[in-house]
């Protein structure tokens, strides 16, 4: 992807001679790798990718996924792979790419410390630098391929947000309703979630990041359903909240204030805008609301390859959005012991507003028990 290395290159200060991505075990892969390499699937553990100034990319990969790797290249004429299958071929192979380089960009930020002294090692005389903050300064905006792909991943999200209602029957629990999601993102063509998924019925909606657990739903519960695809490597990120059963007027009441929270976030969306701002637009609906201080985290993130992308909106953000960015809009109202309310949706940020991506209704929803 020459663009996307020019692209880095462009934001690096001082401007490396070459920069490396290094692949650990699996969790621990740079997004970095996949971002400079466009391959759809495959793990590449142990893969060092090599992205030179003038676009090049020099891609090691062990035999585990030779085969993409050179189908890759062939629709990327700017990408050499070359095959490793010993540690010490490794070795040697980025040694003879690497031998002339000065100054050698690593991304700290996702690297492993081991993977950073392996490296360090076999160049004990190159000038190791972090290029962290252009690799994300890089990524944050999305290029055309990388926003059909975040479209299709929140639209797997959508349509199983859509489904969830008819799901529901009482005595359900909370992990097989994740199950059914999970299996319903896969049958829509995901490659799986992008994330543990979160379904918290009653007193356990009011847990921002709960996983899925044991209760067993009942009238009168509130539920957040909190959950994502992958598509080609792109996450989508959706929460929508439902109610269940009998009526509780204040988890109503709670429902629509954090819809008009989010809402007045989303007025605010622009290219330009300070991030801290479009926060800011959504706290303080809520907190001139009976439910000051109920909304307990950041507004949202950038999504990309990842769920949480490298840069958050809250209170203390200090960037703007830009053009190109996509991001969720999460507000939330959390009521602990009781139940909480939480609508998440994908936006991509454009010139003079936002697009959404994802698009399953938000509003309040009374599931028959
Ligand atoms: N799914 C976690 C979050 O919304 O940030
Ligand atoms: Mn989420
Ligand atoms: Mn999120």
């Amino acid at each position: 992807m020459k663009a996307r290395v020019e692209k880095l290159y462009k934001f690096a200060d001082p401007k490396p001679d070459a920069v490396v991505f290094a692949n650990s075990v699996d969790p621990h892969l740079d997004g970095g790798f996949f971002w400079v390499f466009d391959v759809p699937s495959g793990l590449f553990e142990g893969s060092i990718a090599i992205a030179h100034p003038d676009g090049q990319l020099d891609l090691f990969t062990s035999v585990l996924e030779a085969e993409t790797a050179r189908a890759a290249a062939r629709r990327d004429p700017h990408v050499n792979v070359h095959e490793f299958r010993t540690a010490a071929d490794l070795e040697e192979g980025t040694k003879r790419i690497l031998g002339s380089a000065r100054t050698i960009g690593l991304h700290h930020q996702e690297i492993t410390h081991a993977g950073y002294e392996r490296l360090t090692k076999v160049l004990p005389s190159a000038q190791w630098v972090d290029v962290s903050g252009a690799v994300r300064r890089a990524r944050v905006t999305k290029d055309a391929v990388e926003i059909e792909r975040l479209a299709k991943a929140a639209a797997i999200g959508s349509q199983v947000a859509l489904e969830i209602p008819s799901l529901l029957r009482e005595g359900l629990i909370e992990r097989d309703l994740a199950t059914e999601m999970n299996h319903r993102m896969m049958q829509h063509g995901a490659e799986g979630p992008s994330f543990a998924t979160i379904v918290g019925f009653g007193p356990n909606s009011a847990e921002p990041h709960y996983f899925a657990g044991g209760r067993a739903l009942r009238s009168g519960d509130s539920m957040v359903c909190d959950f994502g695809a992958y598509s080609e490597r792109y996450a989508s990120d959706i929460t929508r909240s439902f109610h269940f059963g009998r009526r509780d007027e204040e988890l109503k009441a709670v429902h629509e204030k954090v819809e008009e929270a989010q809402r007045a976030a989303l007025a605010t969306i622009r290219d330009g805008v300070p991030a801290k701002e479009v926060h800011l637009a959504a706290q303080r609906v809520i907190d001139a609301s009976p439910w000051k201080g109920r909304f307990t985290h950041g507004l949202g993130h950038s999504i990309g390859l990842r769920v949480h992308d490298g840069w958050g909106m809250n209170e203390r953000s200090e960037d703007q959005l830009e053009e190109g960015m996509v991001i969720t809009v999460e507000p939330g109202i959390y009521l602990p012991g009781h139940g909480g309310v939480r609508i998440e949706d994908d936006v991509l940020v454009t010139k003079q507003g936002y697009r959404f991506l994802t698009t399953a209704p938000r509003s309040y929803v009374e599931v028959p028990a």
